[in-house]
C-alpha cells in the first residue's frame, strides 16, 4: 500500500497544503480564535508544520532529524484546546486539502487520521 505521502503527491503538494492552511487561518475570521495562539509571524509555523507532516504521512522525517520526537502534545500544553479549538482547526485544514485538490478518498483517510491527533491535543475541560 503506498503511503499517505506518495499518493498526495510528496513533498510540493505537503508544502502546498500547509501554505493554503496558514493563509487560510490568517486570512478567515472563523479561525480567529486558533491564528490568535500563533505567533505574528507564521513562517515557523509553516515549516514546522510541512516537516512534521511530511514523516506523519510516511515520508522522509524532516522534523524528527531537525527537531527530535515532537511530543505534540506537550508542546500544545501552552494553548488552551477545547474542543471549539480542535474543531476550528480541523475545519481549517478540511477546507486547505479541498481547496489544494487532495482526491476525495485520501482526504477522508487523512480528515480521519488528522482527527484522532488534533482530538488527542485537547487540553482543559469543557
Ligand atoms: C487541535 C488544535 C490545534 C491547535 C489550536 C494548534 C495550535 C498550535 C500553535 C499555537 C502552535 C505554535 C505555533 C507558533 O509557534 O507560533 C502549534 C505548533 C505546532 N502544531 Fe499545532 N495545533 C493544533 C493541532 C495540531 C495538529 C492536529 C497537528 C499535527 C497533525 C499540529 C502540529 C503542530 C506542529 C508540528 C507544531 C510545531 C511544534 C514545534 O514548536 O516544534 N497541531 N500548534
Amino acid at each position: 500500500m503506498e503511503t499517505h505521502f506518495l499518493r498526495i503527491g510528496g513533498e510540493d503538494t505537503i508544502r502546498r497544503l500547509v501554505d493554503r492552511f496558514y493563509d487560510l487561518m490568517d486570512e478567515d475570521p472563523d479561525y480567529y480564535c486558533i491564528r490568535k495562539m500563533h505567533a505574528r509571524d507564521l513562517t515557523e509555523a509553516r515549516n514546522k508544520l510541512f516537516m512534521f507532516l511530511s514523516g506523519w504521512t510516511g515520508g522522509p522525517q524532516l522534523y524528527m532529524e531537525k527537531f527530535g520526537h515532537p511530543r505534540l502534545r506537550q508542546r500544545h500544553m501552552p494553548f488552551a484546546i477545547g474542543e471549539s479549538e480542535r474543531d476550528q482547526w480541523m475545519a481549517c485544514m478540511q477546507r486547505a486539502m479541498d481547496e489544494v485538490g487532495v482526491d476525495e478518498k485520501l482526504r477522508e483517510e487523512l480528515t480521519a487520521a488528522f482527527w484522532k491527533t488534533a482530538d488527542f491535543m485537547r487540553n482543559r475541560e469543557e
